[in-house]
């Protein structure tokens, strides 16, 4: 079998997909349910349907693109990853592993292969948490890992419930119903770019993830009083803002101190209100994101965080209420897909690096169901969440061409 990527396909795809966006170039924002986002889904359908797959929707929009196998087996193998973007993020994190899953299965109709086990591309809904506040939410529905209970008492930031968003993009049907049959998949194996930079640093083509690391995140809110920022006299101040800074250093300080490097927290959101020049902040939310690849390293610092709400709650005399809104535990992937992975980069004479995933993924949540592993390509100067993150063409293609071979392999 003889496998060809058309690269030039692919990037011009990869620069279509990131014109979708409500980011000013070279940045891209497409958040969930938002019309870039809609614009997007039907553009990935229409290629999809171009490439004579046969497409479904489910009812929270993860979107399935099949390539029916000769086999009766209807256990499917499965790529794929998710197209939303973050704020001011780039074009590569997600689509190269969407985009790259396409190019991979017409590489192989390409090629004359036919699949015994049909083969599945996965667009996963808001693998970003943007929205609504939890990542891979389409994933953890697919997994049985969020209930349709619990997902519907999702709001976004504006208190529209994910009902009421999902009606209004057009995805109907039951939410009970996107959870997969049990043993749905048979293998599944998502490319994606690193979003670190040990590839590059060690001119390593290619990676190889064996594990991803347990994520959590919780929301902080800190109530202070407000009032004039020339009249309040400073000892009768209980600057909400002030206690914010207090706890964002503990967390940092408790990431950093915890002796391994896999551990990181991260306050990506602060929200101060009024947010008045000449105002006292009264009140103002946190976002906390914690994760290690250890368990109990990582929920030790959610209790540093936790120690250092109850003692700036106390000195500063503020109230500070905290919410999880996810703890999860870390993902092994499968030896079996490993293996497909490590046999196609051999054949290539491609040197591999076995890796762990910082970042999470979809894969995180559907190696819960079924046997799953990712493959990595480098990214310049490990940039991701960025408007210049970077992957080369030669890695994308190189990326592509063993996910083709590993999907051939996994579906023979
Ligand atoms: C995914 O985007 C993550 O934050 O790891
Ligand atoms: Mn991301
Ligand atoms: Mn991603």
């Amino acid at each position: 079998m003889s496998l060809t990527i058309d690269r030039e396909r692919l990037l011009a795809e990869i620069e279509t997909l990131a014109s979708f966006s409500d980011g000013e170039a070279p940045a891209v924002t497409r958040i969930v349910f938002t019309p870039a986002d809609l614009k997007a889904r039907a553009w990935m359908t229409a290629r999809c349907q171009e490439a004579g797959l046969t497409v479904r929707e489910d009812a929270v929009g993860n979107t399935f693109a099949r390539w029916n196998g000769s086999d009766s087996n209807p256990r499917v193998v499965g790529t794929g990853s998710h197209i939303d973007a973050i704020p001011n993020a780039g074009k590569y994190d997600g689509i190269v592993g969407v985009l790259g899953g396409l190019e991979a299965i017409r590489a192989l109709q390409q090629s004359g292969f036919h699949p015994q086990h049909s083969i599945e591309l996965l667009i996963f809904t808001s693998e970003e948490p943007t929205r609504f506040g939890i990542g891979c939410l389409g994933s953890r529905m697919l997994s049985g890992s969020l209930s349709a209970d619990a997902a519907r008492k999702l709001t976004d930031n504006e208190g529209a419930t994910l009902d009421d968003v999902r009606h209004r993009a057009g995805f109907a049907g039951e939410l009970a119903d996107v959870n997969l049959p049990s043993g749905y998949y048979k293998a599944f194996v998502e490319l994606h770019i690193e979003q670190g930079p040990l590839l590059e640093r060690q001119h390593i083509p290619l990676g190889i993830v064996t594990k991803i690391a347990a994520p959590a995140s919780l929301r902080v809110v800190i109530e202070g009083s407000g009032g004039h920022a020339g009249g309040v006299l400073m000892p009768d101040r209980h600057d909400a803002l002030c206690a914010a800074a207090e706890l964002i250093l503990a967390i940092e300080s408790a990431a950093r101190t915890s002796g391994e490097i896999d551990t990181v927290a991260t306050v990506g959101i602060c929200d101060v209100f009024p947010s008045a020049v000449n105002s006292i902040p009264s009140r103002v939310r946190l976002s906390v994101d914690i994760r290690d690849t250890d368990l109990q390293r990582r929920d030790l610092v959610m209790r540093a965080l936790q120690t250092a709400c109850d003692s700036v709650s106390k000195k500063r005399e503020v109230s500070i209420h905290s919410e999880l809104l996810n703890a999860d535990a870390p993902a092994d992937c499968s030896p079996e897909v490993v293996e497909a992975l490590s046999q196609s980069c051999r054949k290539h004479k491609l040197n591999f690096l076995p890796m762990v995933s910082r970042a999470y993924h979809d894969s995180l949540f559907i190696s819960r169901v079924a046997p799953a592993a990712m493959l990595f390509i480098p990214c310049r100067n490990g940039y991701s969440h960025r408007p210049d993150e970077y992957a080369s063409p030669e890695d994308i293609v190189r990326g592509t061409l063993v996910l083709s071979e590993t999907l051939a392999a996994l579906s023979a």
